[in-house]
């Protein structure tokens, strides 16, 4: 069961894991809020460290696409009768993905914690849409969302291999 949850494993073997119920429900929509929150923070904090216009745009790109991200998880928890939870400060939020202390200083340094956060997205984003199977709509969702991570991660690799 864990084989289909691996990062290149297949995504169609859905079946096997168990769907969530209700409380779970929620608290994975207040994870993914927060997880999306903090990728608009994170991007958008590097719009105004660089001069690059085609970098600056990569990332004003990003911003406008998990900032629809965060909106559906806030849609779906304001449908539900649940309070937004709070966003936390960009690094305390970094270091707790992350589980290590981060800096944030120059683009190097920050393809290469967006690429973290993003393998990081990706993988959570891959087992919600294992857990949510059953309902349709929510999963295409997940699933397109998995796919702008996907990009998201590629684009910053190939920026990070071209220019670093
Ligand atoms: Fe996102
Ligand atoms: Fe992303």
């Amino acid at each position: 069961m864990l084989n289909i949850l691996k990062q290149n494993g297949p995504l169609t073997a859905a079946k096997v894991v168990k769907p969530i119920n209700r409380d779970k429900l929620i608290d994975r929509l207040k994870e993914f809020y927060s997880l999306e929150k903090f990728q608009v923070q994170y991007y958008q904090a590097q719009l105004s460290a660089a001069n690059d216009e085609y970098y600056q745009r990569a990332f004003a790109k990003m911003v406008q696409i998990e900032s629809g991200h965060a909106a559906y998880f806030a849609k779906q928890l304001q449908a539900a009768g649940i309070e937004l939870p709070k966003t936390v400060p960009l690094l305390e939020m970094a270091g707790r993905l992350l589980g290590e202390a981060v800096e944030l200083t120059g683009p190097e340094q920050t393809c290469k914690l967006g690429i973290a956060l993003e393998s990081r997205a990706i993988e959570v984003y891959r087992r919600f849409a294992f857990e949510v199977w059953d309902d349709r709509e929510m999963r295409r969702t997940l699933l397109e969302y998995l796919l702008d991570e996907e990009f998201h991660s590629l684009w910053l690799k190939d920026y990070l291999k071209r220019w670093h």
